[in-house]
């Protein structure tokens, strides 16, 4: 059975994790991997209304958590899982992390609901049916929420996530923390306070390590 690789960004907003995505496609294209390229909330037409709801029209948080698996399961069904069968490296900017640093984090949605939640829509898709569809590598770009504040400020004008307060964000922190925690051996933590550079170096260490690009010579 051909399998790709499923490998998502995570991290606060303002992580700086979207300036370095398209960098390393490149990076694994030339190493010889097909690449899909995608995000969440969206992905795919429905999953992209869905995320331009979710980003700009009020709701409660249970609204919110239903709304972002729904778009989830989509974009598992019409895009990931088809390009994992066809043996792609599929990038994917934000997964179910996500959920649980900013719904479950953030809001205080209840995390037992939302792993039941995650079981629900990742589960019972394509070749492997009977399977959870889980990230093989999560980069995780980890930054004190002051800092990532000072990026975001005057970037653009904020969508419902990124107007929240320093606050909501260290508790997103400590949500990313906590799935760190709880799946160490998936999770790769990026220092991305640091300059980009030395971000970049991180990400091409992590990757070259499991074999997915080549070394630095040394
Ligand atoms: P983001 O990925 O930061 O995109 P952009 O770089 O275009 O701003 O925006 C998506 C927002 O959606 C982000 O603030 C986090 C939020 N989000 C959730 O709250 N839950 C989720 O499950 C996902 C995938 C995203």
């Amino acid at each position: 059975m051909t399998q790709g690789l499923f490998i998502t960004f995570e991290g606060i907003d303002g992580a700086g994790k979207s300036t370095h995505i398209g960098t390393l496609a490149q990076a694994l294209c030339a190493a010889g991997h097909t690449v899909t390229l995608t995000r969440e909330p969206g992905g795919t037409p429905l999953a992209e209304k869905l995320r331009d709801m979710l980003l700009h029209d009020s709701m409660d948080a249970l609204t919110e958590t239903l709304l972002v698996f729904a778009a989830r399961r989509d974009h598992l069904r019409c895009v990931i899982e088809p390009a994992l069968a066809r043996g792609e490296v599929v990038l994917c900017d934000r997964f179910t992390d996500a959920t649980f640093a900013y719904q479950g984090g953030g809001r205080g949605f209840d995390l037992q609901v939302l792993s039941y939640m995650e079981r629900l829509a990742q589960t019972g898709i394509g070749l492997q049916p009977d399977l959870m569809l889980e990230p093989h590598l999560t980069l995780w770009f980890d930054v004190p929420p002051q800092l990532a504040a000072q990026r975001l400020a005057g970037a653009r004008a904020p969508d419902r996530f990124e107007s929240q307060s320093v606050e909501f964000f260290t508790r997103v922190a400590r949500g990313y923390a906590d799935r760190a925690a709880g799946a160490p051996q998936r999770f790769a933590r990026i220092d991305s306070a640091q300059p980009r550079e030395q971000v970049a170096a991180q990400l091409q260490a992590v990757l070259a390590a499991r074999g997915w690009l080549p070394g630095v010579a040394p």
